[in-house]
């Protein structure tokens, strides 16, 4: 007679987990299903990084544990704060300030477990990226949503968080490019967030995975190019989205040097970090993969006019944000996030993400992902169009 620990209680499924189940049984089925629910890149790695994993497995002093098993490696770190100070003007201690990651996602939990007490709040925007609040509470914190909405440009209104909250949160989550609207932040927002952190003594975690993933003219924007950011904040970053490695569960965590400390402590008694080939292979992604962002740009771009150019034909009055591979759409009058979701699949067999699933402002959007072969999400959007039209 086993009992599942008490703590499992509070937290659902995972979102994607469902979603997939959902997804492999309408397949079994027979059913041929475009999913545009989960953002996982379907272009291959770019050569080089293959070369370098391969060329580092064959090494046998690779095949022990990894290398500084604590922040990662040297070289690895090394080169992603090159990376950062030559692509985003944030200029870090590779010793201090740096901790390689599996992926940012694991940043995020131990984020939690190095910075939160039980009872703690936690400040987490609304919608938000489904993977905080698990993390928060797995640390014993209590979540508290602040509302992003389109009239503020889907930014926190950080006027709007009552006091005695201030008082007691200790941390903040928060990401742009944002998942699930897209919204990209300024340079304005987030000086104003390094000033509220540091009038209430609150510890950011900016997970900024889609860093590259930007259009019309926007540039990369880090928080840590911001005066005064390292002295609250810690930035999550991953190579997932921008060189296709979703599968190689490598990111980094960079900043603060206390919170960078801290989690390097919780991760030494978790795992024994990354295998020494990925890492070797993440530097020849930052070393010579650039290029192949551009063209993974070029990709998505055109990926949004479609999807973007269908719904205008439709009759939906959309205009695409500026950040991510995800838009952001709201449904029309009348019909929830559910509904819209749930009619697209059982009409068109197109899946897409309920924005109700990311919280509670995120009822009245869907979102769609653009990370689809181009033929499928043209084959998805005449479905769309024939389903809706
Ligand atoms: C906002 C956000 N953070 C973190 C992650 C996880 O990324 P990684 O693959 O680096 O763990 C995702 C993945 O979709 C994400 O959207």
């Amino acid at each position: 007679m086993l009992h599942r620990a008490k703590r499992l209680e509070s937290i659902p499924p995972y979102l994607f987990m469902e979603l997939r189940n959902k997804i492999n049984r309408a397949r079994a089925e027979g059913i041929d299903v475009i999913s545009l629910a989960i953002g996982d890149p379907v272009e291959p790695t770019p050569a080089p990084i293959i070369e370098e994993l391969c060329e580092a497995a064959r090494r046998p002093e690779n095949h022990r544990y990894p290398t500084d098993e604590e922040k990662g490696m040297a070289v690895l770190r090394q080169e992603v704060c090159r990376w950062y100070v030559q692509r985003y003007g944030a200029e870090l201690d590779p010793e201090q300030e740096c901790l390689i990651l599996i992926g940012s996602k694991e940043g995020c939990h131990h984020f939690a477990l190095a910075m939160v007490n039980p009872g703690d709040v936690v400040l987490v925007t609304d919608p938000g990226y489904p993977g905080y609040k698990p993390s928060i509470w797995f640390a014993g914190g209590e979540p508290y949503p602040v509302a992003m909405t389109a009239e503020n440009g889907f930014l926190p209104d950080l006027k709007s968080i009552p006091a005695d909250v201030r008082q007691r949160a200790s941390a903040f989550y928060l990401n742009y490019p944002n998942n699930p609207t897209g919204a990209v932040a300024t340079p304005e927002f987030l000086r104003t967030l390094v000033d509220f952190a540091r009038e209430n003594s609150i510890a950011i975690c900016y997970d900024n995975p889609y860093i590259e993933i930007v259009f019309d003219g926007e540039k990369p924007l880090s928080l840590l190019s911001i005066e005064g950011a390292k002295d609250v904040a810690v930035e999550l970053n991953s190579f997932s989205k921008p060189f296709n490695m979703t599968g190689w569960r490598l990111g980094m965590a960079l900043g603060n040097r206390t919170a960078i400390a801290a989690m390097a402590q919780v991760k030494s008694n978790t795992d024994s970090g990354v295998f020494n080939a990925i890492q070797y292979a993440g530097t020849a992604a930052l070393r010579e993969c650039a290029p192949n962002i551009e063209e993974m740009l070029n990709i998505y771009g055109r990926r949004r006019e479609l999807v973007v150019g269908t719904l205008n034909k439709l009759g939906w009055d959309y205009a695409p944000p500026k950040g991510t591979f995800y838009l952001w759409v709201p449904t029309p009058q009348g019909k929830s996030s559910l509904e819209l979701a749930d009619e697209l699949f059982e009409r068109a067999h197109v899946v897409v993400t309920p924005g109700s699933a990311y919280g509670q402002y995120g009822e009245g959007y869907i979102r769609f992902s653009l990370t689809v072969p181009d033929q499928r999400l043209e084959e998805a959007m005449e479905r769309l169009s024939r389903a809706l039209g």
